[in-house]
């Protein structure tokens, strides 16, 4: 069976088609991947603007799921049901996508599917690697997220930990922005801190070890934390004498120190959840999973523990509609589909 995936949570118009093998182990293959990207719209405000998102998901929609279809060659005629993005996201932004999708399944009569935006990013994993040793951890970590699962059989999807603030990407985002380098700030701080000396600067590493107050009934302990690391940088940015700008040694040299406590964090707290859930697999996935060096630190570690890990390939980290298809087969397969009146929903949460 095909599947059309459609995403517009954020800032990328994105479709895809998407095949079942017949091949349990391997259960999916990318027939098309369609990205429309904003980056360059956003870029001149530092971050995106929600309204200026929705605006641009309208112009691109119609193009990017015919191209979809064209690159696929396959016809309406052709796919078995349509799946997309309900939530979570910008809600002017989603609802481009959930209108679409409703209209298309309409009319070509299709089967809908609505698919929460973190189980695509977990199922990027499986669309890459094949189904993952259960029960596996996995960790999402992306420019609005940053959250472990315990996925004890294939699509459950238990919440173990996630940050109590700022998303890892965010940080990313937000230092770079401070560091006056541009948005998207991962990839580039990714960059720069290859050349920088990780040690160079004092910034805190943060641990949380106490329960949430807005979520009592987890422990807590495997949550994360990362706007007092942005705040230190900010401080040491400021605190420097009057008039004195940052050489670029130093702005490396903060990249460096401020990569190597994030990818730390992750990595740590993934493990603490993978000991503690006695995991047979952890996979990383999110557009933050695109950087070098928590890409390098989960395959050492995981090497030293024999525990196999896994990654998407770089197209699939950050955000698609293929991974959305993926995980919409997941769900049909399931005997899920949604009914026409399902609704955008800026804050859906993926536990049932
Ligand atoms: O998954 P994604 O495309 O969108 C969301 O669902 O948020 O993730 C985008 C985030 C941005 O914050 C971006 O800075 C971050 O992923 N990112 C990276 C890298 N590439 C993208 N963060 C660290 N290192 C990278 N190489
Ligand atoms: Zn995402």
């Amino acid at each position: 069976m095909l599947m059309l995936g459609i995403e517009t949570s954020c800032d990328e118009t994105a479709a895809a088609v998407v095949e079942e093998t017949g091949d349990p182990a391997r259960p999916w293959t990318v027939r098309s991947n369609v990205i429309a990207s904003q980056i360059p719209i956003h870029r001149e405000w530092g971050g995106v603007v929600p309204e200026l998102a929705s605006r641009q998901h309208i112009r691109d929609i119609c193009g990017v799921v015919e191209q979809a279809l064209g690159e696929a060659h396959v016809a309406w005629k052709d796919l078995g049901a349509v799946a997309v993005t309900q939530g979570p996201g910008l809600v002017g932004s989603l609802l481009v996508g959930v209108a679409f999708a409703k209209a298309a399944s309409v009319a070509a009569g299709l089967p809908l599917i609505a698919v929460h935006h973190l189980a695509g990013h977990i199922e990027s994993l499986v669309l890459q690697n094949g189904e993952l040793p259960l029960p596996a951890v996995v960790l999402v970590a992306s420019g609005g997220h940053t959250s472990l699962y315990l996925v004890s059989e294939p699509g459950q999807y238990h919440l173990l930990g996630r940050t109590r603030d700022d998303a890892a990407g965010e940080a990313y985002d937000k230092v770079a922005k401070l560091l006056g380098l541009g948005y998207p700030g991962g990839p580039v701080i990714d960059r720069l801190a290859r050349q920088g000396n990780d040690r160079a600067i004092a910034l805190p590493t943060t641990r949380l070890t106490h329960a949430d107050r807005n979520a009592p009934e987890r422990q807590g302990d495997l949550d994360f934390s990362f706007s007092g690391l942005k705040t230190a940088v900010l401080r040491y940015v400021k605190g420097r004498p009057e008039g004195s700008s940052l050489s670029d040694a130093e702005i490396k040299d903060i990249c460096a120190t401020f990569q190597r406590i994030v990818v730390n964090a992750l990595i740590d707290r993934s493990l603490d959840a993978v000991r503690r859930h006695q995991a047979k697999s952890l996979g990383i996935a999110g557009g933050v999973s695109a950087n070098s060096r928590l890409r390098e630190a989960l395959e050492e570690r995981g090497r030293a523990r024999e525990l196999p890990t896994f990654v998407p390939s770089l197209e699939l980290s950050t955000d698609n509609a293929a991974m959305i298809a993926a995980a919409g087969l997941r769900r049909f397969r399931a005997g899920i589909t949604s009914p026409l009146d399902i609704n955008a929903d800026a804050a859906l949460p993926l536990e049932p």
